[in-house]
């Protein structure tokens, strides 16, 4: 990330900062690896460990699914159903050590505001929009917006009343451009599939000066712990550093297409501890005329892979749409299905749209994902080639 600052802060660290009534703000240092990572500072009007009462703690609950067999999956989460309000509304799909993902469908207002205290967070908006209240100002969404949040961050969605389909990620790491993409003092590379100016942090910041009595809810520890404040928790007057939460719209990934067909990690997005999360975009195919421009059949070694269909159309998988998925585990090899590859040929452009999460650790799945489930996935390889489709276009570069 680049330095940004908002509001008026002081010459020097650690030094004197008061508001126009001469209250001495309360300076806090937000940072990671200690005091070594990425930080921000921001200025307070309330100390940000005031609390007036200590609530409940409640552990999140996972349901774990183990199927009988090791095979491929197709999750169809069209019709996963509404509950719950933007944080509490994640219904987890799959999980391992390094990171959590869930769908959302929420159907109630966020009311006590959410800091996640033990990771980071990806938030894909599917559909939607609206704003999200946080510590460092208010800060839009819109549809196919990726929206990442760093743990500390104080947060409250604000959705404009349009329908919600969110699939977040958590992670007890860190969210990063890949290191690839960056110099040596972290600027973006001409050759990344974006630059800064495709990263929207807070524009503005909102100073809350409101007394009253606000719920504040802490994911640590693998619960939820409340608390109340009698202070609005938005109460920052300034802030400046590199750690802020930010939208990157899928639609602004560059993609990458070439002579021959080009490997998955082309569509790298963000990095995590031991997972990567990949944007499939609209592009041109492969222009060599002896290319095949649908993948060859691999087998991850060491990955598994999940699939979130978001947008265009999927020929080269049966029963695909947008809002399925499909989660290909270590072990098994996977391709493009029977017939496919001979009706790819000659085709010049793809209109897919998908989010990718490639884990090199196992998955483990929910009895949400069981619910999903289609059951006859792992034989689709098996069928007769599918009828070449008048206008099809294939795809499914991973
Ligand atoms: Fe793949």
């Amino acid at each position: 990330m680049r330095y940004e600052r908002r509001g008026e802060v002081p010459r020097k660290r650690h030094t004197v900062l008061r508001d126009e009534d001469g209250l001495l703000l309360t300076e806090e240092v937000m940072g990671f690896e200690g005091f070594s990572g990425n930080e921000s500072i921001l200025y307070h009007l309330h100390s940000p460990c005031r609390v007036t009462e200590v609530g409940e703690f409640t552990p999140i609950a996972r349901e774990e699914w183990v199927p009988e067999a090791h095979v491929h999956h197709l999750l169809d989460a069209r019709g996963v159903e509404a509950e719950g309000d933007p944080v509490t509304g994640r219904r987890l799909l799959m999980w391992n050590d390094d990171v959590e993902i869930a769908i959302c469908r929420p159907v109630e207002e966020q009311d006590p505001f959410f800091r996640n205290g033990e990771g980071d967070e990806v938030v894909f908006v599917h559909e939607g929009r609206g704003h999200l209240e946080t510590t460092f100002g208010p800060l839009p969404y819109e549809a196919h917006d990726y929206i990442v949040i760093p743990r500390g961050t104080i947060y409250r969605f604000r959705p404009d009343g349009s329908e919600q389909l969110h699939l977040a990620f958590h992670t007890p790491g860190e969210i990063e451009t890949p290191t690839r993409y960056r110099n040596r003092y972290g600027q973006l590379l001409e050759h990344a599939p974006y630059s800064h100016r495709d990263f929207h942090p807070p524009a503005t910041l909102v100073t809350h000066r409101e007394r009253g009595e606000y719920d504040l809810v802490v994911r640590v520890r693998g619960g939820r712990q409340h608390f109340k404040l009698d202070y609005h928790p938005l109460d920052v007057v300034a802030w400046d550093g590199y750690v802020y939460p930010y939208t990157f719209s899928i639609d602004d990934f560059e993609p990458v297409s070439g002579r021959i067909h080009m490997p998955p990690p082309v569509h790298q997005t963000f990095q995590g501890p031991n997972f990567v999360i990949c944007s499939f975009c609209p592009r041109k195919l492969d222009w060599d005329p002896r290319a095949i421009p649908i993948p060859y059949a691999h087998s991850n070694l060491q990955s598994e892979e999940m699939i979130y269909y978001v947008g265009g159309s999927f020929g080269s998988r049966r029963g695909v749409h947008a809002g399925t998925i499909t989660l290909h585990p270590s072990g098994l090899p996977h391709a493009p299905q029977p017939g496919l590859a001979e009706q790819s040929l000659g085709k010049t452009e793809t209109d897919e749209l998908a989010v990718m999460c490639d884990t090199f650790r196992p998955l483990r799945l929910s009895t949400l994902a069981r619910e999903l489930d289609d059951g006859e996935y792992a034989l689709s390889w098996s069928r007769d080639p599918a009828p070449a489709a008048a206008g099809s276009n294939d795809r499914l570069s991973a």
